[in-house]
Formats: C-alpha cells, structure tokens, sequence
C-alpha cells in the first residue's frame, strides 16, 4: 500500500463529503458498525456505507439457502431480513456516531407508504447523511415493481421528497428494457443522485436433485460477472441525462481499482464496492491506493476529473 494520502481522490456526491468514491453497497457490509472489528481497518479510505435494507416491521428474509456460488459472482436471495426501521434507528443508528466515514440508510418497502414512513423515521437521524431507495430488489415483492416503471418510480420518489429533508439516492433496477426512462423520472422527481444499478435475477440448479440451489428459487446475481453490464448501463444513464445533472454511483461487480476506474470513465461520480469484501475485508483501502497510483501515471490530479471521459470509438 502507498504511503501517499494526498487527497486527491475526495469526491462529493449530493452534497455528501466523502474522503474517497468508494461506497460500501448494501447488504453486503451489515449496518457498519461491525466493522471496527476487523484488524487494519481503514474507515479513511471508505468514502461512504450503504447499510443493509431496512424496512418498516421486521423481516425474517427467505428461506435458506440464500446464498450460491455462481462462476465469477454469487446468486443471493437473503429476502430482506432486518429488525425493522424502528430497531435499527434505536439501537444500531448511535453505534455510527463516532466512525470516520459517512453512512446512508437504504431502505425498501411493499408500498409507497411504507417507503414514506420508513424516511420519515431515519431523517430524523443525525448519523445517516442520505437515504437510498432500494426500487431494484429481485427478492420481495413491491419495491422490484417500482424500479420497472417510470410513473411509479416518479410518484415513489416525490412522496419520498416530501418528508425527507436528506439527500434521496434512487437505486435502479439494472434488469430493465429502458433504464434511462427511469432515471428521467427520478431526476424530474428531484432525486439527489442514482445508483445504478443492483443485481440480476438469476437461477442455478441442481442437477442431483433437480430442484433450485436457494430456498427462493431465483436470486439476484453480482460480482465481476455482472461489470460490463453495470458499465453499460451508468453509460447510457449518464448520456441520458448529461454531465451536469445529479451524480451517478456505480453498482455492480467491482473489484479493484481498473475496475472502479472503468465506471468512473462511463460517467459514474461514486463506485459501489459489494461481492468483493466478502473475499477481502480491504478491497476499498486497496482500490483506494490503486486509483491515487492511476491518477499519477494519467498526469491527472483529482478523481473527479476522470468521470465522464470515456472517449468513445
Ligand atoms: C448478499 C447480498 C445482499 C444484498 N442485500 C442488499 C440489500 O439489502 N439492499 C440493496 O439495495 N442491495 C443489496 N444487495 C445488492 C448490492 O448492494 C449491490 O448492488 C450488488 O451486489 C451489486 O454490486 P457487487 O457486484 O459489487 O456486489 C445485496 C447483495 C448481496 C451480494
């Protein structure tokens, strides 16, 4: 690891201050405050946590197995278990206080009132910055709906808008014919910022047996398998709806600094980093040291000057 912590690579996105562009993708990284206990780590190069999706009662998620192997990724079909809204901002929101990077809550719902009323409780929270909207999970019902149609993601957003006095990030669902129609809405919604986008569904089987490996037959597929498609899809988006508009945060098979480059060249402010910790705890610290050393050799100076400069052929 270099010994340069110049800070060149601190991004701000919907008004959001982060040390690096890395963001810890949800579900993937528990609700933050577990991490501490991993030796070495360096919550410095971190520039924001997503936390797990949270939803108003709680939910004992699907059941097992959630989790396969898949070449190059994983199927995951967790089914959205967490506490419920109300736990979590009692008992898990004052752990964050005092932890050096800054944390959005993701939440989800089956309804556009359970999205509202989740808000309503974590903008209440001074240790979340921004909440993202999870319209993309393959594995409940509702919110997938949402991320698949443009007037419903408009309507889910502005209601959302209107009781949250934080930065709304809308995570979009990756596995749709139009995604820019979507983001369109979003953005005439008055969404601070997008993510794009989350897993595909997907399925494995076994063959012995015949049946589906997870519980939930199908499962949303990520890791490295799935990049190209997450490139593609923050370049459509981003040519969509121009450089000037809200930032885009990259989802989707991220696993070291040439990757994290290549979204950001595709037109992505912010780049999620998910599947790989499960294989390295400091895949970010990593990827953080790995993109100061590509703005050397680039002559660049700040990251952010990268976005955007695919130079197409
Ligand atoms: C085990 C697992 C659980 C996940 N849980 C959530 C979740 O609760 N909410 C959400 O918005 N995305 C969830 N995701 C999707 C990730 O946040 C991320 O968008 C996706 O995995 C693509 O990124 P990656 O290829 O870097 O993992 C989950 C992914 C995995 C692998």
């Amino acid at each position: 690891m270099t010994e340069n912590k110049k800070n060149d690579i601190a991004v701000t996105i919907a008004g959001i201050e982060m040390n690096t562009p890395l963001v810890m993708a949800s579900g993937t990284f528990g609700y933050g405050f577990e991490v501490p206990r991993v030796a070495d780590f360096r919550f410095e190069d971190v520039g924001a946590v997503v936390l797990k999706s949270v939803t108003l009662k709680p939910r004992t998620g699907n059941k097992p197995h959630r989790i396969a192997e898949t070449p190059a990724g994983v199927l995951n079909s967790i089914g959205m278990q967490n506490p419920g809204v109300e736990y979590v901002a009692k008992y898990y929101f004052p752990m964050l206080k005092n932890l050096p990077t800054k944390f959005i809550a993701n939440i989800a719902g089956e309804s556009t009132d359970e999205y509202v009323e989740v808000a309503r409780i974590i903008a209440e929270s001074d240790a979340i910055e921004a909440i993202e909207l999870n319209i993309s999970c393959p594995n409940v019902k509702g919110g997938c709906a949402i991320g698949v149609n443009p007037q419903d993601a408009f309507a889910l957003v502005s209601a959302v808008k209107a009781v949250c006095g934080k930065p709304v990030i809308v995570k979009l669902t990756p596995g749709v014919t139009d995604i820019k129609s979507i983001a369109e809405s979003c953005i005439a919604a008055k969404a601070d910022a997008l993510s794009v986008g989350n897993t595909y569904t997907g399925m494995v089987i076994d063959t012995h047996t015949r049946r589906p490996v997870l519980g939930n037959n199908y499962g949303g597929l990520s890791g490295p398998a799935i990049r190209p498609l997450t490139v593609c899809n923050v370049h459509k988006v981003r040519q969509a709806i121009g450089d000037s508009a809200i930032p885009i945060i990259a989802f989707g098979g991220v696993s070291n600094a040439s990757d994290a480059v290549e979204v950001m060249l595709a037109g992505a402010s912010a780049v999620g980093v998910g599947t790989a910790v499960f294989t390295n705890a400091h895949i970010c610290s990593e990827i953080a040291d790995g993109l100061r050393a590509y703005l050397q050799s680039q002559n660049e100076t700040n990251i952010a000057d990268i976005v955007g400069t695919v130079k197409l052929n």
